[in-house]
């Protein structure tokens, strides 16, 4: 049974001009863990508000997420055949379609926002700016840049900080901002931060996952090692990652006691997170 995000994905699809990048479109979305939606909708149920208020703005991430994966697993950066359970999309509808079909997914995550019936405009400014912002340069851009440039002989902690924080904390931090624009509250840093935490312990994970977890189990290429690059574990015996990450989690559940909504929902998301 698909839940009502999943329906307004397919709904959203359907109302696409019918066309290659439309096809590719949901094949790319298909298969996602929908993290990042999820993140919003714990917090805005903390504040009392109804999860399908954020739906616009989580399909706005949730493009941008997809195609942020799609561009990673391009022959030009990290080359991985396969994602979210099948072949990547430049594999299953070739490298010219899936570079429009992640344009398209970034572009139209702004249509999405300007045209939602939901949001007043000023929160309309408040999501794109957070976008915009935070899966650009002063984001995912930026850590992919980070990312693509480092290697294992150069890599620190700071510096694996800052690839991290951007180039998985980004897409996190507009995550948390987003049910602060909604729900007008203007607590800017505490809810950066938040997202800042979340996206460590995410990417520390899949750093992680790559080298213990399994292709099948993942979903995608485990493809870190051959691709040579600077990683959690290339700074961290496999203990000390895993004990980084248990000390994380407590610090967030922590953080999260100082909160303005009520932390129990987000905090059981992340339970789901630390289990998996
Ligand atoms: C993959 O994100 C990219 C990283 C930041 C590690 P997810 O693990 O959330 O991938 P999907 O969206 O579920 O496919
Ligand atoms: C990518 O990090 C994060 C993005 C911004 C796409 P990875 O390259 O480690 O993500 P996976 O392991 O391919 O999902
Ligand atoms: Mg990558
Ligand atoms: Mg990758
Ligand atoms: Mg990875």
């Amino acid at each position: 049974m698909m839940n009502n995000f999943e329906l307004y994905i397919e709904n959203y699809l359907n109302n696409q001009r019918d066309c290659l990048i439309t096809d590719a479109m949901r094949y790319a979305l298909e298969g996602g863990k929908r993290f990042r939606p999820r993140v919003i909708f714990s917090i805005l149920k903390g504040m009392n508000i109804d999860e399908a208020i954020g739906y616009d703005a989580a399909l706005a991430l949730e493009l941008i997420q997809t195609y942020s994966l799609i561009h990673d697993d391009l022959p030009a950066m990290d080359n991985d055949d396969f994602r979210r359970g099948k072949p990547s999309l430049h594999k299953a509808f070739k490298e010219d379609i899936a570079i429009l079909t992640g344009d398209q997914l970034l572009t139209n995550a702004f249509r999405v926002i300007s045209e939602s019936k939901v949001y007043n405009s000023d929160t309309k400014v408040n999501i794109i700016n957070a976008l915009s912002k935070y899966a650009g340069i002063d984001g995912m851009i930026y850590g992919q840049l980070l990312d693509v440039s480092s290697n294992p002989d150069s890599i620190n902690p700071d510096l694996l900080f800052e690839i991290q924080d951007n180039k998985t904390g980004g897409l996190f931090k507009i995550a948390s901002l987003i049910p602060m624009y909604i729900n007008n509250d203007n607590n800017e840093d505490y809810y950066v931060k938040l997202g800042s935490l979340i996206g460590q312990i995410f990417q520390n994970q899949d750093d992680l996952f790559d080298l213990i977890k399994s292709k099948e189990e993942m979903g995608k290429d485990l493809s870190d090692l051959d691709n040579n690059k600077a990683t959690a574990l290339t700074l961290y015996s496999l203990e000390e990652l895993k004990n980084i990450i248990d000390e994380e989690f407590k610090y967030l559940d922590e953080y999260l006691n100082n909160s303005s909504f009520n932390p129990v929902y987000l905090k059981e998301l992340l339970i789901k997170l630390k289990e998996r």
